[in-house]
């Protein structure tokens, strides 16, 4: 989850690795630190503080630290350790001339830890990562240069880990370890310069040429170019490619967070994806990266989608793209609970994984066990070159462009747009829908991005709406069908965002325990749109008013008998049945972000989260 910055070449290092750490923050934010590698000496200096990257760049400032053109830095989300000075990394070998950067945890770190202590090391920190260090410079002791000292401690780790280090026996060079699927490492190719980091996102304003280290792979990195290995020790052989992703989409822009331009962005990034995935005149569909998978759209008997998060949700909604229009028995999975229930399932089952990040490791661990039981896989993605898209048979890309912001919002809804394009695909390979119907779909699916923007017009409307929630402790968020998970989305973004309680439900569960808790001060927020079993949402709507409990209903414009019925309302225009979920799940991002904001969140980065979950 932490992130990771390192950098060799012409330019000073230090400017290159607060730029990289800044574009890394939603990575981690407990506390950060860099160590550069002096040029002339060949000497370590290491700076690390707790808290915002504000607090290292005054450290740095008020220290005189050398010019040094090689350097590493590191913002972290703790796992081991509080978040201190001394916990954050980078984090130094006894003798100093080892740094180590690190994301993932070494899970026999407690016996590492003893026997290092038993053979004279002495600990800096209470970190896992520490032990790395210490291992390394055993073995640079040994006379192994540092990508040997490197892959030999690997070596001795129980875990999923990446790992970047820096030595003063090698001035000018960086070597990175990816062991499993903690996070990745991504290679950035410069003029007489080169980079490493956990994410593109930090390499994208310096180059569009990267390379993705795979499981077990060792990267040396100097500023003439990259050399790469194998776990073994053979070398590898890594091919950039080169990335079409404008770095400046991830400015924050005049807008005052990145949250806040991401909902307004979902227009484009929607357009984008749609426009990147067919046609409407002629009505068809490029899905390019779905390779040696696409006959087995035609083969499966079922679909099983996995997620976590707000790509869960999406997977919900998924399932029902794929029942409905396609007509094939579809499951969802949460990717955490999947990866070890020794899922029964085989080449019958094709496993559609969706991660907009492409690194979630639980995510990454279900692509694997489903690899191992012989099913196609496809992931949906918003990050080209990421490790679910090198696991999968086969991608649908969604072009939603970089997100910041911790809280996902316009890679939920480019996600759906890429699900219901894909259930449509498979609809037609297995001649499941009249070319009528198919053309149906993709124009409901165009008009989308306008419908959208609708939605946001009204950005002000929601915002005063949400006025209700900034003291509330309690929401009952309820849908019915496709509008479960977008009553369970918008839970989650309350509760992550504003940390106000919020427990998304289906509806008819309410009778079922849930309406306990409903009085005065319990409002609920119903997903009453025009195709949720609308009778029975009023039936539920009416349970809860009569139990004295305030009801704000997201209601299809015009329905005049459910915006008199409940205490307040909120108006979503009228679009097909499946897409109702892209359009209703606006009014809650927006309730979420200024709930958050009246109640004085960090919207960007709330407490404890981090953007990418690459530890367990
Ligand atoms: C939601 O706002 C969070 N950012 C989180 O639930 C996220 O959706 C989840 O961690 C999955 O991330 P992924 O899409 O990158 O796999």
């Amino acid at each position: 989850m932490c992130g990771i910055i390192a950098y060799t070449g012409s330019r000073e290092a230090v400017p290159v690795l607060l730029a990289g750490l800044r574009d890394l923050e939603y990575r981690g934010y407990d506390s950060t630190g860099v160590a550069i590698l002096d040029d002339a000496g060949g000497e370590l200096t290491v700076v690390k503080r707790r808290g915002k990257i504000s607090e290292l760049d005054a450290a740095i400032s008020s220290q005189s630290i050398s010019s040094a053109h090689t350097g590493l830095g590191h913002t972290r989300w703790a796992t081991h350790g509080v978040p201190s000075d001394e916990n954050a990394h980078p984090h130094a070998s006894c003798g100093g001339e080892v740094v180590v950067v690190h994301n993932g945890i070494v899970e026999n770190y407690g016996e590492l830890r003893k026997e290092l202590t038993d053979r004279g090391h002495i600990f800096g920190s209470e970190t896992d990562t520490e032990t790395i260090a210490h291992l390394i410079e055993e073995n640079l002791k040994l006379g192994h240069d540092l990508v040997t000292s490197l892959r030999e401690a690997s070596g001795q780790l129980v875990g999923s880990q990446a790992i970047v280090a820096l030595s003063e026996a090698e001035p000018g060079v960086v070597v990175g370890a990816r062991l499993g699927n903690a996070g990745g490492i991504v290679v950035g190719y410069g003029e007489g310069e080169m980079l490493l980091s956990s994410d593109l996102a930090a390499l994208l304003p310096h180059t569009s040429k990267v390379a993705f280290l795979d499981d077990g792979q060792i990267v040396r990195i100097s500023a003439n170019g990259a050399t790469f290995a194998t776990r073994d020790g053979r070398p590898a052989k890594v091919n950039p490619s080169t990335i079409l992703l404008d770095a400046t989409t991830a400015d924050k822009g005049t807008y005052e967070t990145y949250m806040l331009k991401e909902i307004m962005e979902q227009p484009v990034a929607l357009a984008d994806t749609i426009g990147g995935l067919m046609t409407v005149e002629p009505a068809r569909l490029y899905l390019d990266d779905l390779g040696d998978v696409r006959p087995w759209l035609e083969r499966v008997e079922r679909v099983l989608l996995v997620g976590m998060g707000t790509s869960l949700h999406a997977a919900m909604v998924g399932r029902w793209y794929f029942e409905q229009i396609a007509r094939l028995p579809a499951d969802i999975d949460n990717a955490s609970e999947f990866r070890y229930r020794e899922p029964v399932l085989g080449p019958e089952t094709l496993v559609v994984s969706v991660s907009q990040s492409g690194e979630t490791v639980d995510v990454l661990e279900a692509m694997n066990v489903a690899r191992a039981c012989g099913s196609p896989q496809i992931t949906i993605c918003n990050t080209p070159g990421s490790q679910s898209t090198r696991l999968a048979d086969g991608t649908v890309h969604t072009y939603a462009g970089l997100e910041r912001g911790v809280a996902s919002t316009k890679t939920f809804t480019t996600s759906l747009a890429a699900l219901f394009a894909l259930a449509l695909e498979t609809a037609q390979v297995r001649g499941r829908i009249s070319e009528q119907e198919f053309a149906s779909h993709i124009q409901g699916l165009v008009a989308m991005p306008e419908i959208v923007g609708r939605q946001l017009d009204a950005f002000d409307v929601v915002a005063k709406a949400a006025e209700r929630f900034s003291t509330t402790e309690h929401i009952l968020f309820l849908g019915r069908g496709p509008a479960l998970p977008i009553a369970l989305e918008g839970a989650l973004k309350m509760k992550e965002l504003s940390y106000v309680h919020a427990e998304g439900y289906a509806a008819g569960e309410m009778k079922h325990g849930p309406i306990a808790l409903i009085d005065q001060n319990f409002p609920t927020i119903a997903l009453a749109g025009q195709h949720a079993l609308r009778s029975k949402i009023i039936s539920n709507i009416e349970q809860i008013r009569a139990r004295k409990g305030e009801v704000l209903a997201i209601v299809t414009e015009g329905d005049e008998e459910l915006i008199a019925l409940a205490d307040a309302a909120l108006t979503v225009p009228s679009v097909p049945a499946l897409l109702e979920p892209v359009a209703a799940i606006v009014p809650l991002q927006i309730l979420a972000y200024a709930t958050a904001k009246t109640r004085g969140c960090n919207i960007d980065q709330p407490r404890n989260l981090a953007k990418t979950v690459t530890v367990e």
